[in-house]
């Protein structure tokens, strides 16, 4: 975390994004990406959920683990899931240890203006990312995936809320879903770094999520996002021609098979002529 407080110091743009399992986890960060999100998103991207409301703490837990198995570089920050630090403090913070403790995760990403638990998760080391913006797991209070701080009533109020945030003692901060200039005077403003997602090119740093970048969703995409590869192609065709070398009997092949030594293959052959079988 201190690494990319000082990224923002010295001007460095941070790339941030999503995994959920050792494979995508390992490959994204091996190309250097310097944070690595285990984002409540899964609930959607993986398990196929309509928001990210349903996706359980055991659940989280599980992908974090595996996700921190791969990374040997980027920051690991796990997304606290709705639910787990929306009763006491106290709660809170236990399900944050958890992260660390059982998943190996570096630090918890928390939505909303929760400054009294920020307070407490730094206090019980634990550091934290703050989001702010359009904060999926209020899903139901804004009415909708919306874009937020659009009147100058509701841009003052996010700023607002970004300071409390940073003064309580997040170490970056996720802006999602705001309009580029707001993104840009929260920005200019904050001590801590601003990771955009649909916020446009002042933050500092970006975060996407991984299937949405190589084109394994299945819903529309947001405006905000680029499609770098089409991932989803690509399995579909590997995918349709195993199915066809199948039906032909063209996969394997004799050089993909194991083989007897030569006089085990004769013996064998042999009983299959007489019509022995050898008792087991
Ligand atoms: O869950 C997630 O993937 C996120 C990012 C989009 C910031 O919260």
């Amino acid at each position: 975390m201190p690494a990319l407080v000082e990224m923002k110091r010295q001007g460095k743009l941070i790339s941030s994004l999503t995994a959920y399992d050792y494979a995508t986890a390992r490959l994204v960060d091996e190309t250097g990406i310097d944070m690595v999100l285990v984002g409540d998103s899964l609930a959607m991207v993986v398990l196929g959920h309509e928001n990210t409301l349903a996706v359980t703490m055991d659940e989280m837990l599980h992908h974090t683990r595996a996700v921190s198995r791969a990374v040997r570089r980027a920051l690991v920050v796990a997304d606290m899931p709705f639910g787990s630090y929306h009763g006491t403090v106290e709660e809170g913070v236990a399900n944050a240890i958890r992260f660390v403790k059982e998943a190996g995760a570096e630090a918890v990403k928390i939505e909303g203006s929760r400054v009294e638990l920020i307070r407490a998760l730094i206090e019980a080391e634990i550091p934290v990312v703050a989001h702010l913006g359009l904060t999926p797991q209020s899903v139901h209070r804004m009415g909708g995936f919306r874009v937020q701080g659009r009147s100058m009533d509701a841009a003052l109020q996010l700023k607002a809320e970004a300071h409390a945030v940073a003064e309580a003692g997040a170490g970056a901060l996720v802006l999602e879903g705001v309009p580029r200039e707001v993104a840009a005077s929260i920005t200019a403003e904050l001590p801590i770094p601003t990771i955009g997602i649909g916020a446009g090119p002042d933050c500092d740093g970006q975060i996407l999520v991984f299937h949405d970048l190589v084109g394994l969703s299945f819903t529309p995409v947001a405006k905000f996002v680029r499609r770098y590869a089409d991932a989803g192609a690509l399995i579909r065709s590997a995918v349709e021609h195993y199915r066809e070398d199948v039906e032909r009997r063209t996969f394997p092949k004799d050089e993909e098979s194991y083989h007897l030594p030569e006089a085990a293959h004769r013996a064998l052959d042999a009983t299959r002529k007489s019509g022995e079988l050898k008792k087991a």
